[in-house]
């Protein structure tokens, strides 16, 4: 196997990171978390108050982010910042900041720049349609937004953030519908992407199916 890439896009809480982190180690692929990267960019505006509507704001700050990404440890400029980009606040604008298309454009290539040569599983929106439209296997995730919020409260509450279910469902509809209807890189099914449902199967379900197109793609 060379140079394999597998994309995984889907909505927010469809299980793509915890999928994703499983098939990598099962498979030995490289992940690359491409949300944590927008997440990254966010945090950085977020902190340095940059107004997404400026342009000129826009560019000079991109220009200065450095991220380094060691597995699932994300570098911003020399900090640890992976807790950090996790937060509801950042959750809340992430959004607004990967619409923009000078920061897509960046992360795009960035993705692309540290997939090269390597087999890598990738996760985001979109993969399989802008970032690796060749890539010869696709995986679109879906679940319920009920479902989906349900996850992402239980990731809080591990991680001891309090917050209330009606908030994070809004943030998960909220966010679905800027993801979908924005003109740069929408989250969107790519038409040769197998989509899988996983609202009601359990990780293991989903890894096992995934699995078995990986196998077939392969021949390995
Ligand atoms: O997967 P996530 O929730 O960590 O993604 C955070 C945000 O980044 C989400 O609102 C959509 C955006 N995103 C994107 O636009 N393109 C990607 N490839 C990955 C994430």
């Amino acid at each position: 196997m060379k140079n394999f890439i597998m994309a995984i896009d889907g909505p927010a809480g469809s299980g793509k990171s915890t999928i994703a982190k499983i098939l990598a180690e099962k498979n030995n692929l490289t992940y690359l978390d491409t949300g944590a990267m927008y997440r990254m960019v966010a945090l950085y505006f977020f902190e340095n108050n940059v107004d997404l509507d400026n342009d000129m704001e826009v560019k000079i700050n991109l220009s200065k982010i450095k991220m380094d990404i060691e597995k699932d440890k994300f570098i911003l400029n020399g900090k640890d910042v992976s807790k950090d980009i996790r937060t509801p606040r950042v959750s809340g604008l992430v959004s607004f900041v990967a619409r923009i298309k000078r920061v897509r454009e960046k992360l795009v290539e960035l993705q692309r720049e540290i997939s090269r040569g390597k087999n890598v599983v990738l996760d985001g929106r979109d993969i399989g349609t802008v970032v690796f439209p060749d890539a010869p296997l696709k995986i679109f995730l879906i679940a319920s937004a009920e479902e989906r919020a349900k996850r992402r409260m239980k990731e809080y509450e591990e991680k001891g953030i309090k917050e209330d279910f009606e908030a994070v469902l809004a943030n998960i509809k909220e966010r679905d519908m800027i993801d979908s209807t924005r003109s740069e890189g929408p989250l969107k099914k790519a038409d040769d992407a197998v989509e899988i449902d996983t609202s009601f199967m359990t990780i293991e379900e989903v890894t096992d199916e995934i699995t078995r197109l990986v196998k077939e793609k392969t021949g390995e």
